[in-house]
């Protein structure tokens, strides 16, 4: 089996860029590794996408958005990591299930618990072996993606409530998780990142 590595963060925590990253270099060294993000590129998951996204759908319960995103991540897992770990590749997944657990269990309230519950099922039991939280202030994951070109309005001021939730729930979960999430300081210049994460996969890679 490949090493399962997901990647977490508020938006704008860097997520993408280093996983980019770490994906070139370790190709170029040699090793095999899928590069991966929900819905993954599947049919089905997408499908799933489509409905959770659908402005149309303004009716949605949480729960069902939660049970949504888990059908989604169940068809990833099934159809996409799942063969390339099987097939002993390194998958480095941009967000997985505590996303779920940040957003639908924490911030919007259902608890990290339950929504932790319907997606075992929904991996059976399939966890990563190591997870990089990225932590960092959202207002400066929301800096980075808007940038400075307009004043801080009211819009960006909720947004910016609704991702201290989700920071929180994050904190929340790597105190859960001790032995699986490991947090890297997301307020320092990439590089220092970037080599910080390189050693924690690494060092998963060497112990195996
Ligand atoms: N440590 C850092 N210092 C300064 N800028 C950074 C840092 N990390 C990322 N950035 C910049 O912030 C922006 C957002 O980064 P990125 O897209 O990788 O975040 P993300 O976590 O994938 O966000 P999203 O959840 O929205 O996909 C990019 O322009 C990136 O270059
Ligand atoms: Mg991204």
């Amino acid at each position: 089996m490949g090493l399962f590595v997901t990647f977490e963060g508020v938006e704008g925590s860097g997520k993408t860029t280093l996983i980019n990253r770490l994906y070139d270099e370790m190709t170029q060294l040699g090793y095999p590794v899928l590069k991966t993000r929900e819905p993954g590129g599947n049919k089905i998951s997408e499908q799933i996408r489509g409905i959770i996204l659908d402005v149309e759908n303004k009716e949605m319960d949480y729960r069902t958005e939660a049970l949504l995103y888990a059908a989604s991540r169940r068809q990833h897992l099934v159809e996409v990591i799942r063969p390339a770990l099987a097939a002993g590749k390194t998958v480095l997944c941009d967000r997985f299930l505590d996303s779920s657990l940040a957003y639908q269990g924490h911030a919007r309230g259902l608890g990290i618990d339950k929504v932790y519950e319907i997606n075992l099922y929904a991996t059976e039991g399939i966890l990563p072996d190591v997870t990089v939280y990225i932590d960092v202030d959202p207002m400066e994951g929301l800096n980075r993606i808007n940038n400075a070109h307009r004043a801080v309005d009211r819009l960006d001021l909720e947004t910016a409530a609704f991702h201290a939730k989700v920071r929180a729930g994050y904190l929340l979960i790597a105190e859960k998780f001790p032995e699986r999430i490991r947090i890297v300081d997301g307020n320092k210049p990439l590089a220092d990142i970037y080599s910080e994460i390189k050693k924690i996969v690494f060092a998963r890679l060497a112990g195996r």
